[in-house]
């Protein structure tokens, strides 16, 4: 049991770990599986890490259900460099690729695609991205190449309900870095998830992808080796050296993730940590208002305002000594965001939902 003092963490990445998670690595940090070293100082060549990087992948397998038709990467450059990525890899030449436009990190995901050759922005909910798109307002390319979507909109707090279908035959790429393992999935129905670890998976500095092994023949020759999709999955994400403590991280969390009972049982948390902060928004009468729409509303960050900015300001100001941290809003939205991810306990929303009824009580 740790001594030490932990707020109540709704920071939208880098993000809460679970605490049982962290004290695992604090346990085993000198001394990792009795290599006399830590994880840190060990080769990622070495049979300790060599059990570290297979064991993460088979449990990201098992969680996600992943037959052998899929691979599975630990990749370094964040999301960010998967937007530069997935065009590379999976467009081909001459070919043309969509991009649902969802938010910040869809445009930016179209940006990279943009750059480096032919890509559509479709089914764009600007300029709130308060909502995502309905099937029928997305005008899909039956001869994309993919179908791009961002499948929770962190800075907006939206989130899809369900897929949006691309025409047959044309993969589903999805960015699901605030989203990924959060609840049960149809991994069946995507070409290509990707998410960088820092909200759902670990810490900062790796990737998770997850590809079709058929969609690994699209790679062309010439990229450069760590953006080749199809040598890293050759070499088992071991090209070169991993974020190995990055790895082990995620490793020991997909096991809290499985231990816990995987997806279905995480899924019904977020659902019953969402609904009660959401219901507090909801029964303010109006004092809080909730920035998504109610068909779009994100599990995992719940945006809302207050009447006027200093009543924000008031706000994030009297939560910091209440132990609530990571509340600001995004820039571009402004106002309150709550990012209560998989490892946000509900005790901390419940929190939360106490702190924001007082304050109505004194303010209101
Ligand atoms: C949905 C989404 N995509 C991409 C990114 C960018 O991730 P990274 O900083 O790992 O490149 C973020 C970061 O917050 C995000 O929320």
């Amino acid at each position: 049991m740790t001594t030490t003092k932990r707020v109540h963490n709704f920071g939208a990445g880098p993000a809460a770990l679970p605490l049982a998670v962290l004290e695992q690595v604090q346990a085993e940090l000198l001394d990792f599986g009795g290599t006399g070293m830590s994880v840190m100082e060990t080769s990622h060549r070495s049979k300790a890490f060599g059990q570290v990087i297979e064991e993460a992948e088979a449990d990201l397998r098992t969680i996600l259900g992943l037959s052998d038709d899929y691979a599975v990467l630990f990749l370094q450059g964040g999301a960010s460099l998967q937007f530069s990525m997935v065009p590379a890899n999976l467009r081909g030449r001459g070919a043309s690729a969509d991009y649902v436009m969802t938010g910040k990190w869809s445009q930016a995901a179209f940006k990279e695609a943009d750059k480096s050759g032919s890509a559509r922005a479709v089914g764009s909910t600007e300029p709130n991205f308060d909502r995502v798109p309905t099937q029928g307002e997305i005008d899909f390319d039956s001869q994309a190449a993919y179908v791009h979507f961002t499948s929770n909109n962190t800075i907006y707090g939206t989130q899809w309900p369900s897929e949006p279908e691309p025409p047959s035959g044309v993969p589903l790429v999805c960015d699901a870095s605030s989203d990924v393992l959060s609840r049960p999935l149809d991994i069946g129905r995507y070409g290509l998830v990707y998410a960088g670890a820092q909200k759902n998976l670990g810490p900062a500095g790796i990737a998770v992808v997850v590809v079709r092994k058929d969609l690994l023949e699209r790679t062309p020759g010439g990229l450069p080796a760590l953006m080749d999709y199809r040598l890293m999955a050759e070499k088992r994400s071991l090209y070169n050296t991993p974020p190995t403590f990055a790895v082990y991280v995620v490793g020991r969390v997909l096991k809290w993730l499985l231990d816990l009972g995987g997806l279905t049982e995480i899924g019904k948390r977020n659902e019953a940590k969402a609904a009660l902060l959401y219901d507090a928004i909801d029964g303010s009468g109006g004092f809080y208002r909730g920035h998504a729409q109610l068909g779009s509303r994100s599990r995992m960050n719940v945006t809302f305002r207050l009447a006027s900015e200093d009543l924000e300001t008031d706000f994030l100001k009297e939560a910091e000594p209440a132990d609530l941290a990571g509340l600001k809003g995004h820039r571009s939205v402004g106002g309150l965001r709550a990012s209560i991810y998989n490892a946000c306990p509900i005790e901390s929303v419940q929190a939360l939902v106490d702190f924001m009824a007082d304050f109505q009580r004194r303010r209101g």
